[in-house]
């Protein structure tokens, strides 16, 4: 792994033991750097109304965006699992307004490290740019 990826890594790992899953117990953690090499930490923070849950790739991402940060070049996920946990469809969608290029590193429970793109997990995506070509 890059420094940048280990540092990532440790953001990522920090997040997931703040996460709120109390129902799940399924902690997860994210990482998402701006092309400008600041890192936004994200955890899922989970409701009592289950289905209002928000996961940690969002939350990210929305950290992120509320302070206007809008181009990202990687995001690291880190679960406590051995597999490696990609985001979920919600996820893709919200990251694909706004990193469809993203680079994406897995993490698992033992510090290895598998990496995906948005390009591989979400092609042909429906963006926001296709509600400014009206
Ligand atoms: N979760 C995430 O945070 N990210 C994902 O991509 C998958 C699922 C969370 C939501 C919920 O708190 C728990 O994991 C179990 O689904």
């Amino acid at each position: 792994m890059t420094h940048v990826e280990n540092e990532l890594y440790d953001v990522a790992r920090r997040a997931m033991k703040g996460a709120f899953a109390p129902y799940s117990k399924f902690k997860v953690g994210a990482a998402l750097r701006t092309e400008k090499g600041e890192i936004y930490s994200g955890c899922n923070v989970e409701i009592s109304s289950y289905g209002l849950t928000m996961c940690a790739e969002r939350v990210a991402l929305f950290k992120a965006v509320s302070e206007q940060k809008m181009a990202f070049d990687t995001l690291a996920i880190v679960t406590e699992l051995e597999r490696f946990c990609p985001p979920c469809g919600a996820c893709r969608q919200v990251l694909a307004d706004f990193a469809p290029e993203l680079k994406i590193i897995l993490l698992n429970s033992t510090g290895e490290s598998r990496e995906t793109s948005m390009a591989a997990l979400f092609p042909q995506a429906f963006d926001r740019h296709f509600l400014e070509s009206k």
